[in-house]
């Protein structure tokens, strides 16, 4: 009687165990001396030359990746990139099953600083319009009109400028859709007028193929940063201590000639 006690509160207690292994983070390794942590990061691959994929290899590669590799080699940790929509990259770190986003993410936005803690910004960007090259009547923001459509990629800040443009009854549909990659085919197909878009996204799509060109100003000043689970410090300094690190050494100087 007294053993099945035993052995009873023994499988209670290992079944409590097993739950809490459930719900823990995304970070492999036990952090045990000597041994190397691997990090989950997730992306979106639409996104050249910051987020892309390697044609041939299908790997996901670009200048986030190259950064963070750089800053995790110079802390001591490992990094492996999961794809996913652009949406799902909060919810994603929030609840644990990533560790850390890297996505060409505008930091300075006070409803993702509810959700997610950020990094120090690593590159400052800004929203573009995109027109095919051989349109003349779209030269710029001001130029699109309530029978027009505009697209770009769900959970952006050109999303939120899209959707704003259709709220004040500017344009006619905002095309919200999953990749920017469909976004500037559809631009090419004629099924929208216009892709809102980062600048130097909008100018890696018009190197890979011809046929768009950007009009008119830059919309806003954004700036992009890593993002962890809220309260995580741990990484957070990791990664600004080797962000600093990489730009101080020159790394950084030198993935920015490689990629741009
Ligand atoms: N910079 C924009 C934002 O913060 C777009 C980022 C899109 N990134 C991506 N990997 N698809 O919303």
């Amino acid at each position: 009687m007294k053993m099945k006690k035993i052995f009873a509160l023994l499988l209670a207690l290992a079944m409590v165990f097993a739950f809490a292994a459930c719900g823990e983070e995304a970070a492999e390794g036990n952090g045990a001396e000597g041994e190397v942590v691997t990090y989950k990061a997730v992306t979106e691959p639409t996104f050249p030359p910051f987020d892309t994929t390697d044609e041939n290899t299908g790997e996901i590669i670009g200048f986030d990746m190259d950064l963070m590799n750089a800053i995790a080699e110079d802390q001591g940790f490992k990094v492996t990139y999961t794809a996913m929509e652009f949406d799902s990259l909060i919810p994603a770190v929030q609840s644990g099953s990533a560790d850390i986003i890297t996505a060409g993410m505008n930091a300075e936005d006070p409803e993702r600083q509810e959700k997610v803690d950020f990094s120090n910004t690593y590159y400052d960007s800004g929203l573009v319009v995109v027109v095919k090259k051989d349109n003349k009547t779209i030269n710029g923001m001001d130029d699109l009109t309530a029978d027009m459509k505009v697209a770009s990629q769900i959970g952006t800040t050109g999303a939120d400028q899209t959707k704003a443009l259709f709220n004040d009854g500017k344009i006619k549909e905002a095309v919200i859709l999953n990749g920017f990659d469909t976004c500037m085919l559809q631009l090419k197909n004629g099924d929208v007028n216009a892709v809102i878009i980062d600048q130097p996204v909008a100018k890696a799509y018009m190197a890979k193929q011809d046929g768009v060109k950007i009009v008119g100003d830059v919309l806003n000043a954004e700036s992009y940063g890593f993002a962890v689970q809220k309260g995580n410090k741990e990484l957070l300094d990791k990664i600004n201590a080797g962000l600093q690190n990489v730009i101080d050494n020159g790394t950084y100087d030198e993935l920015i000639e490689k990629w741009f």
